[in-house]
């Protein structure tokens, strides 16, 4: 074994369930590379809502059981496969595509899913960037067609996801508009590109965004609560305007005629369907971390052994400020 031991700690989930049935296990077998593979030590995990979602059952992706939760992490090059060159022992490196689980000291990624980590960056950082900056991505050109001029509202902006869009859209060249619940998530919105920003938790802040657009209207919306939010984004938009459903929690009834007079758009957004598209995202990515635009803010910490409590804290946040991450 390259690393001299055999076993490793690493969060296994053996039924599905609440966040109970994670459980820090310190003697899981260490993961293996294979010829096309790497095995990073873990420095940092990010904790994406989707993993709470798959950990409870409900989710349309069911992994075989028992398994580790986690994709994007950030760490150090510990072992690579025979067929790998790009990489050495001791390189600094993220990934979004674990293969074995980021919630571990160790983890297994085919090598075409790893990435350098820039000096510029930390580990946090890094466990930062996989699903919400390739879903903000996605979600702004490669399904929503954003343009430099357009306008765009983030509709929940203080979190992974919505600090990602606001970056990238005002870097190239959008109009940029965010929501958050709280001052403080206000106000990292606004230091992450946002050009306004509003609060969802406040009423009548729907009209506020309405009087701010003006009759042009929002040309693209980022929704990260469609089941809250779905009805009153059609009201908001420009003519050809587009809604991107990143997150949605629920049922919401609308009227499709809100749809009809200006051809809006509600468009669906999966990165689990990016398979295709994702070196477009990868080389633009990588360009917004030289050009320093790309600078994930990380918010709650928790070490590997409060993942539960992480868990449960993510889905009931008080209001978000960043990017969760499990130190490891
Ligand atoms: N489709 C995909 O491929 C994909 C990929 C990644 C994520 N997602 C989904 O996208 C959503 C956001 O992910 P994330 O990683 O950014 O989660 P997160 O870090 O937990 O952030 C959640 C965001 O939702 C905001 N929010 C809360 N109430 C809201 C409301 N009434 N209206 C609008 N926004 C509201 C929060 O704002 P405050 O806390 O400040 O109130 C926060 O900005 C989740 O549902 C996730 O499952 C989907």
């Amino acid at each position: 074994m390259a690393t001299g031991r055999s076993v490793m700690r690493a969060v296994r989930v053996s039924e599905f369930g609440g966040p109970e049935v994670l459980k820090l296990l310190s003697d899981v077998l260490l993961p293996n590379p294979k010829e096309n593979q790497v095995l990073i030590k873990v420095r940092a995990c990010g904790v994406n809502p989707v993993e709470t979602y798959i950990r409870s059952g409900t989710h349309e992706r069911k992994p075989a059981l028992p398994y580790t939760p986690g994709t994007d992490v950030a760490g150090v090059i510990e072992a690579v496969g025979a067929h790998v060159t790009v990489f050495k022992k001791g390189d600094r490196v993220f990934t979004n595509g674990t293969i074995s689980g980021g919630y571990a000291d160790y983890t297994v990624a085919a090598a075409d899913t790893v990435f350098p980590l820039s000096d510029k960056l930390d580990f946090k950082q890094g466990a930062a960037i996989g699903i919400p900056y390739f879903t903000a991505y996605r979600a702004l050109f490669q399904k929503g067609h954003a343009k430099p001029g357009e306008t765009v509202l983030v509709h929940g902006a203080s979190g992974g996801v919505g600090i990602a869009a606001c970056q990238i859209a005002r870097a190239y060249g959008l109009k940029v508009l965010g929501t958050a619940g709280t001052e403080e998530g206000m106000n990292i919105v606004l230091r992450n590109g946002a050009h306004k920003t509003f609060n969802h938790r406040e009423a009548g802040y729907v009209d506020k965004i309405k009087e701010f657009s003006g009759v042009q209207g929002i040309d693209v919306i980022i929704e990260m609560l469609a089941n809250v939010n779905l009805a009153t984004d059609l009201q908001l938009l420009s003519p050809g305007g587009r809604v991107m459903i990143v997150g949605s929690r629920g049922p919401i009834e609308i009227y499709p005629r809100d749809t009809m007079m200006k051809e809006s758009s509600i468009i669906g957004v999966s990165l689990f369907c990016a398979t295709k598209s994702m070196h477009e995202c990868q080389t633009a990515l990588l360009a917004g971390v030289e050009a320093g635009w790309l600078k994930p803010v990380v918010g709650p910490e928790y070490p590997l052994e409060k993942v539960a409590k992480a868990h449960e804290l993510l889905i009931n946040s008080s209001g978000a400020l960043g990017k969760m991450v499990l130190l490891i």
